[in-house]
């Protein structure tokens, strides 16, 4: 009988740890019992689906909110802390921008909204603007598909250091490319620290920018960090 279950869990493309899962399972009728194997079935497949996104995320590190102090950022008058940690504006599609000075937790906050959002069995992904221009410049167009198959697929893109190397006419249509293919359909957080007269400065194209910029303002949230380099206060050669 054993085996012949093993043979159905291969043919039905369940899980393995079925044959571990179901001698434990204490039930009072056939029905809470298959009730209760599916759904330790279901927890199961959750939480791998998690683990499957954390990996392909590509964030560069793991941050948490846990500990984080939010003390030196402005919020816009219709959003407080607690609505980004419940996601509230991914739900709605609403872009944020996170803008301020060097070390003062913007990739931070960003990463650990990312986990958050990966945590409530959202995809999230995680891009340097520049390392993102040049993996969509990859001559191998399968690559490219893949990529943009990904960024699509997910609920939540990430752009990190936006603005912070100049970039060439291609790679600026590239950019607007992506910020069209995601406008209204999913949440884009943005970090920079470079303010918005001036990001025709390494988008180059007037036109595009103006675009670029239309696109992600018109649902979004800018938060402004204002505090002083963390780096550098909490610097061992402090
Ligand atoms: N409010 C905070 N609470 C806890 N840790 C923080 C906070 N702000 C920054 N840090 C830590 O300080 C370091 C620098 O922060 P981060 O990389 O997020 O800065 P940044 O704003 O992205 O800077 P840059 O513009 O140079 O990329 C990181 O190790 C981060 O974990
Ligand atoms: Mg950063």
């Amino acid at each position: 009988m054993r085996k012949g279950i093993e043979n159905f869990q291969t043919k039905l493309r369940l899980s393995s740890s079925l044959m571990d899962i179901y001698p434990g399972i204490q039930a009072k009728s056939h029905e809470e019992f298959l009730y209760q194997l599916l759904k330790d079935l279901d927890k199961e497949r959750a939480e791998k689906r998690k683990i499957r996104n954390l990996k392909n995320a590509g964030f560069p590190l793991i941050k948490s909110l846990e500990g984080y102090d939010h003390s030196q950022i402005t919020f816009p008058e219709n959003l407080v802390f607690k609505e980004l940690e419940d996601l509230n504006f991914s739900k709605r599609k609403e872009n944020l921008i996170f803008y301020g000075g060097v070390g003062t937790g913007k990739t931070h906050l960003a990463i650990a909204l990312g986990i958050q959002a990966i945590n409530q069995g959202k995809k999230a992904v995680f891009y340097r603007l520049h390392d993102l221009i040049n993996l969509l410049e990859e001559r191998d167009e399968k690559k490219v598909t893949r990529l943009r198959k990904k960024i699509d697929e997910s609920d939540l893109l990430i752009l990190d250091e936006w603005g912070y190397l100049p970039l060439h006419q291609e790679g600026a249509r590239l950019v607007f490319d992506i910020i069209s293919a995601c406008y209204e359909r999913k949440s884009i957080i943005l970090t920079t620290n470079i303010e918005f007269s001036r990001w025709k400065g390494f988008l180059f194209d007037e036109k595009l920018t103006a675009a670029i910029i239309d696109r992600l303002i018109h649902h979004s949230h800018m938060l402004l960090f204002t505090g002083k380099s963390y780096r550098m206060t909490h610097s061992l050669m402090n």
